[in-house]
């Protein structure tokens, strides 16, 4: 009963205290803007607003849920209640952590709630896939996702996919069987929007297909090449096996730009690219490749946890004014502009993108939409 509490606290304190990243890239080092020398448009008429399930943002970035699962206004609870405030902010959308622990623990709620700081914030309820699987004792259905969206006044539901987590963990729940299935009855009765998230291991196209068909409504990407699950857990293993078994699958999974290029070719679904996301410029490529928002986690996390409001948004300005640079620099007066911008692509990405996509039209139809 304690244990997804504890859990969530040596997660921060791994995440804080040690490098928790990919020893990979993100991929967008192979994905190049060909400056423009005559930009034709003037650097402060750029818009960088985007649409996204019927909402508008001034900012393409969105906060990626972390935490939740304490009493009170204890840390995970001030983590939440700093990045919503940062989010009012903006007026960016932001996710909490996994509510599990508030499912079981219902006392915890408050330190998923916002509104109360945020009262406009695009606010993401969370919970896990595994949850859902059809060999999970005390399955989750309907009732849990009511629970998770309403209790926090949320406006939407993030479904978290995350089976390299999950089996590098001793105590993980590795039952998948039957979550795609589950997943479509939830979406056929819930009256808010489904994002499916990974957490680090990124989106195939074959799996982005299948949650486009059962109507999930959006995709975060969550790719290899930034916070490594795999990574805390390595942390967390308290034996030699678990040890050497995190480590083995430290950068598995499918880099973010890759990931970000699979679900544009295959489906329309809107993407949040997240995964080692820390630099405005990396974050106009990823906007450029058809992501409506770049998502970010662990950079946040430190002025989180401090209760630094202004901490989280000078970090999220520094990546506004890198994006509304970049976007000087191609020409580009809105992210729409942006998505049109001719793109380069090398090395590793362009191999991968070659024998999984027909990478030449991909560069081509996004240019003619
Ligand atoms: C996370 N992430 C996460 N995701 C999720 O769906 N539910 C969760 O409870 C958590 N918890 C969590 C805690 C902490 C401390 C971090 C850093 C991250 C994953 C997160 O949303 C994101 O997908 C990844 O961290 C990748 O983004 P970054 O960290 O590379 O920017």
């Amino acid at each position: 009963e304690e244990l997804t509490v504890i859990r969530k606290f040596e997660h921060i304190e791994h995440c804080l205290k040690r490098n928790v990243q990919a020893h990979t890239s993100n991929g967008f080092e192979d994905v190049h803007f060909v400056h423009m020398s005559l930009p034709e448009i003037d650097k402060d008429e750029i818009d960088l607003s985007v649409e996204f399930l019927g909402r508008k943002f001034d900012y393409p970035i969105f906060i990626a849920g972390m935490t939740g699962g304490t009493k009170g206004s204890q840390l995970a609870g001030k983590i939440n209640k700093t990045l919503a405030q940062a989010a009012q902010e903006l007026n960016i959308p932001m996710g909490v952590g996994s509510q599990r622990a508030m499912i079981r623990k219902p006392e915890t709620w408050e330190s998923y709630y916002v509104r109360d700081v945020a009262p406009d914030v695009f606010l993401v309820g969370n919970l896990g896939a595994p949850q859902f699987a059809e060999t999970m004792p005390e399955r989750y259905g309907i009732e849990e996702a009511l629970k998770a969206v309403e209790t926090i006044q949320a406006d939407a539901l993030a479904i978290h996919m995350n089976p390299l987590q999950e089996s590098v963990q001793p105590e993980g729940d590795t039952q998948y069987r039957g979550v795609l299935k589950a997943l479509a009855e939830l979406k056929a009765e819930f009256p808010y929007p489904i994002i499916a998230k990974e957490t680090g291991a990124g989106v195939s196209m074959e799996v982005a297909i299948r949650l486009e068909s059962i109507g999930i409504d959006a995709i975060d990407v969550g790719g290899l090449g930034g916070t490594s699950w795999s990574g805390v857990e390595y942390y967390r293993a308290k034996d030699e096996i678990g040890k050497d078994l995190a480590l083995r699958f430290w950068d598995w999974g499918i880099k973010t730009a890759i990931s970000v290029a699979e679900v544009r070719y295959a489906t329309e679904l809107p993407i949040i690219a997240t995964g080692g996301m820390r630099d405005g410029i990396t974050m106009a490529k990823a906007l450029a490749m058809g992501a409506t928002f770049a998502g970010v986690a662990l950079p946040l996390l430190r002025p989180a946890v401090k209760g630094d409001v202004e901490g989280v948004v000078k970090i999220l300005r520094r990546y506004i004014e890198e994006i509304r640079n970049a976007m000087f620099l191609v020409g580009a007066r809105n992210v729409e502009e942006l998505r049109k911008v001719p793109l380069v692509i090398t090395g590793f990405t362009r191999e991968w993108l070659e024998q999984r996509i027909d990478l030449a039209e991909f560069l081509r139809a996004r240019r003619r939409k």
